[in-house]
């Protein structure tokens, strides 16, 4: 079925200058985006978005470095999208992603990792509901 995922082009790669080439990536893999504008996140949202993660002894840094430099959250829409998406990222900590991944392309280390993607539909309807009204949405 067609469905929709978040993600979100992260610090170390709009610092790059990679969110062109980062999307191109999830183009190719199948995705369209539906939604995407640039922010910079202040520390209500790092910390209400990652809000699962914060009893983790990395929640400081990674809040830190999500509020350190603007990224561009995206709705992608797509067969099967979560999915789709989390194959063309690769695993969360590059050294262990696989070839022709965003991640093995681009990221940095596990905490400056490129892109976050939801990781279940239902997940990825409370997260596009973090950032985005409805009517910012077209498919
Ligand atoms: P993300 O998919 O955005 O969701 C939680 C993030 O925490 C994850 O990607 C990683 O970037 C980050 N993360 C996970 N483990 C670590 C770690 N050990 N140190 C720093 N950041 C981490």
């Amino acid at each position: 079925a067609v469905t929709r995922t978040f993600s979100i082009i992260k610090p170390d790669a709009t610092r790059r200058n990679l969110t062109g080439a980062v999307t191109k990536m999830l183009e190719e893999a199948g995705l369209r985006v539906v939604a995407s504008k640039r922010i910079h996140m202040t520390k209500e949202q790092a910390e209400g978005f990652y809000a699962v993660h914060a009893e983790r002894p990395f929640f400081g840094e990674l809040v830190e470095f999500m509020m350190s430099e603007p990224v561009v959250v995206q709705v992608l829409e797509g067969e099967d999208a979560v999915k789709r998406n989390r194959d063309i990222m690769g695993a969360t900590n590059p050294a262990e992603a696989d070839e022709g991944t965003i991640r093995k392309e681009y990221a940095l280390s596990i905490g400056e990792n490129t892109v976050h993607g939801s990781d279940s539909d239902e997940n990825a309807k409370i997260e596009i509901g973090f950032f985005f009204n409805e009517d910012e949405i077209v498919g």
